[in-house]
């Protein structure tokens, strides 16, 4: 059998990515597409379209057939509604008429305008650091942040759930990389006594929230032996922003350990529901940053009218007047019907709702059908989580109302069953 009839026979997304067959480059991509006109609920087109009319609160999707039909939203990181929130779009219409839609240059040549620069301030002050750096890309602020600070004779420490932004940005750093299991404390020591001496940046980055799972890192633990072992400590809380901690502040916030991070890394496109990447740190390395990190620094800035509408998302965190509240009653309320059903969801502390699956070979199908029926969740399996550890992500947003999570979950209840996947 040739190198490309066994890609073909194992149909495994992963196979194709690996191959050294020595053939053209675009090989791997031909197979891939025949592939998919063969599965009709893989890949991309086979999630369908969001063609949504988010302004009025409705979301319709565009199936391939041309078919539009409404749909439960649960597949959006926008929780608290701040990408569609009035006053949101209003300070962002207002930047957009004063600077027009796109910025021209790079932050550090003619990029970047007041309302950047007050971004910048209302982040800091957030999480009470000297200073921010706003990027204009989540996925870049991680790979700038850890390639600008690590290289070759670092090392950098890892729990395996981590987004993939940060790996990616790791192995950009030339750093060594090690890794422990999914928020296992035990081998997050063993690795940490056995690192020999002679490396000498040590750094533990995390994610706050878990972007497949919902739980929340344990950052008293680790920020602990951070300072036992003098690691400086990253958190990634693309999840927890705006949601998690008495007031909203984060992860860090839930375990009162914010002053004890030394990088606090987010992104502006989940909970404030606009685009880019932050990292809050001390007024030197943020300097240093905005040299040294070569996706800030060579890459075009966020358009203003993003940094406007941001300026009003983080005025309304600072407020708390963002619906946090209201957001938590419609997660608790969707996690205990999901329970109370007899789904398997994981350990979620946040407004991600893992609805375990554990066979690829019903989760696609199961999707597929869940939609048709009017119901839109997130459908996850390798390569954001082992092929086993396959899921359905449902994402809680503030203005779901209780109606229609009650409708949501008798339609996943009642699919799920045929499937055998809840008896
Ligand atoms: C934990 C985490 N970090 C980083 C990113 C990248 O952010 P963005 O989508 O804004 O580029 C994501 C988004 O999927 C994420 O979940």
């Amino acid at each position: 059998m040739t190198v490309l009839e066994k890609i073909k026979e194992s149909k495994k997304f992963e196979d194709f990515i690996n191959t050294k067959q020595g053939d053209d480059i675009f090989a791997k991509a031909r197979l891939v597409n025949e592939i998919l006109e063969t599965e009709p609920y893989t890949g991309n087109e086979g999630l369908g379209i969001i063609s949504t009319d988010k302004l009025k609160g409705e979301y319709e999707i565009k199936e391939k057939d041309g078919n539009i039909h409404p749909v439960i939203m649960l597949g959006s990181n926008s929780y608290l509604n701040l990408s569609t929130d009035e006053r949101v779009v209003t300070s962002a219409r207002e930047a957009l008429n004063k600077y027009g839609y796109g910025m021209g240059a790079v932050s550090n040549y003619a990029g970047i305008t007041e309302l950047h620069c007050e971004l910048e301030k209302r982040i800091a002050n957030f999480y009470g650091t000297q200073d921010s750096i706003v990027f204009p890309s989540g996925y870049g602020a991680n790979i700038g942040i850890i390639s600008a600070l690590c290289s070759n004779g670092d090392v950098i420490i890892n729990d395996s759930a981590n987004h993939a932004s940060i790996f990616d940005g790791c192995r950009l750093s030339g750093a060594d990389i090690k890794v422990y299991p999914h928020s296992d404390m035990r081998v997050l020591e063993r690795i940490l006594k056995k690192l020999p001496s002679e490396k000498t940046g040590r750094l533990i980055i995390t994610d706050g929230v878990f972007s497949m799972d919902g739980d929340i890192a344990r950052l008293d633990i680790i920020t602990d032996l951070a300072k036992e072992y003098n690691c400086r400590v990253m958190v990634d809380d693309a999840h927890g922003l705006g949601i998690v901690g008495k007031t909203g502040r984060g992860s860090a916030q839930y375990y009162n350990v914010t002053d004890k991070i030394d990088l606090h890394a987010g992104m502006l496109s989940k909970s404030p529901g606009g685009l880019g990447g932050y990292c809050a740190a001390s007024k030197e390395v943020i300097q240093y940053l905005k040299l040294y990190a070569r996706t800030y620094f060579f890459s075009t800035a966020l358009p203003a009218s993003i940094a406007g509408g941001l300026n009003k998302a983080f005025e309304l965190f600072e407020t708390d007047s963002a619906g946090r509240a209201e957001l938590w009653e419609k997660i608790n309320y969707l996690k205990n019907k999901l329970i109370n059903a007899g789904f398997d969801i994981g350990h979620s502390q946040s407004a991600i709702v893992p609805v375990m699956i554990y066979d690829e070979e019903k989760l696609f199908p199961l999707h597929y059908e869940l939609r048709e029926n009017g119901v839109y969740t997130n459908v996850v399996t390798y390569p954001a989580v082992r092929r086993k550890e396959c899921r359905l992500r449902l994402c809680v947003m503030r203005d779901l109302t209780f109606s229609q999570i009650d409708r949501a979950v008798k339609i996943l209840e009642k699919i799920s069953k045929k499937y055998g996947i809840i008896s």
